[in-house]
């Protein structure tokens, strides 16, 4: 999603600003000196670009120490997979850079060049020394094997990942590439953007259909849905490492989870590769997932828009 509603920014911190603010000061510290100093080195991936804007965010905060590689296709979400669900507002070819675009294909791929161009000069302008490196293109295409290999010999594995690519499909296309080709490593952080946005759409009245009591977060789908079955699929355990994405009974973590406190975007460290079958690394229950629905203020943002009522018909399988 875009940046959230400016009312909910002042009180809740999303996006590029949570980042470091939250791995600096809400995260548990432990695992931190896994990265130490290199926290903020080494290679970031973007899924999800659009403008650039979370992409020049995360460069400010992590003070562009590392490469950066953004992944979009420029044109727009593709179509969900069938049978998940997704708001209206996430329709195919929404979101996408170069407008509503020339019906050409010749003149498609000069407007997402233009696009890239128009991208890569707006984040880097002045600063040719900004690591910044953009991928056009869907990613059932350019997530390709000899892409990982490239990355991984010029910049080596991921040290934070954002998956800010809305749908289902598009993380598990891109966590899928992630961990069949090493391009994260344990310590490596994966920040979801919209890990509660359909979760907390069902609330809306819209949606009673979609309501359910005491439901796990991946069965909403989503990008919870897509970790779940990453973890699984490629033996990951993940940890939570800050946000809304621990319930420790007693913990300081929790009272902030259950009140809302934690902001909006759970981040989850990679604490064991190969090793089936995996742990999601979430630890709230049902009920605790409902309280937060319920509580949690950008959710409720979610719960009036038109825009968010879901819909999981006329999606094609075919991304
Ligand atoms: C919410 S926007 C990203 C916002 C961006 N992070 C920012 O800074 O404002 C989602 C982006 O994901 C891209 N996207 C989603 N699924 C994709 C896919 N499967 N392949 C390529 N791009 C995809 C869309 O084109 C869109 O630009």
């Amino acid at each position: 999603m875009p940046p959230h509603q400016p009312g909910a920014q002042r009180r809740h911190l999303t996006g590029p600003g949570l980042a470091r603010a939250a791995l600096s000061r809400i995260c548990r510290y432990g695992w931190a000196s896994d990265w130490g100093d290199n926290l903020f080195i080494g290679t970031v991936l973007e899924f999800g670009v659009l403008n650039g804007s979370y992409l020049k965010g995360f460069g400010e905060h992590f003070r562009w120490k590392p490469v950066f590689w953004g992944f979009d296709s420029f044109v727009g979400l593709p179509a969900e997979a069938e049978g998940q669900p997704r708001p209206l507002a996430w329709s195919p070819g929404s979101l996408s850079s170069v407008g509503s675009g020339p019906a050409a294909s010749e003149d498609k791929h000069a407007a997402v060049a233009r696009a890239v161009e128009r991208v890569h000069a707006s984040i880097t302008e002045g600063f040719p020394e900004r690591k910044v490196h953009l991928v056009p293109g869907m990613y059932s295409e350019s997530l390709t094997p000899q892409l990982a290999a490239r990355i991984l010999r010029t910049s080596g594995p991921a040290s934070f990942i954002d998956i800010d690519s809305d749908l289902y499909i598009s993380a598990r296309q891109a966590l899928d590439w992630v961990f069949e080709h090493g391009l994260a490593r344990v310590g490596t952080v994966i920040r979801y953007d919209d890990w509660w946005t359909l979760a907390c759409a069902t609330r809306n009245p819209r949606n009673r259909n979609y309501h359910r009591d005491a439901a796990s977060i991946e069965s909403y789908g989503g990008e919870p849905l897509a970790h779940e079955e990453v973890a699984h699929r490629h033996g990951v355990t993940f940890a939570c490492a800050c946000g809304p994405c621990d319930a420790e009974s007693g913990g300081p973590m929790s009272r902030y989870f259950a009140t809302g406190h934690v902001g909006f975007n759970p981040f989850f460290r990679v604490a064991k590769l190969s090793a089936p079958p995996g742990n999601t690394g979430f630890a709230a229950n049902g009920t605790m997932v409902g309280r937060f629905l319920d509580r949690m203020p950008v959710c409720r943002n979610y719960r009036s828009r038109g825009s968010f009522a879901l819909s999981s018909h006329s999606n094609t399988a075919h991304v």
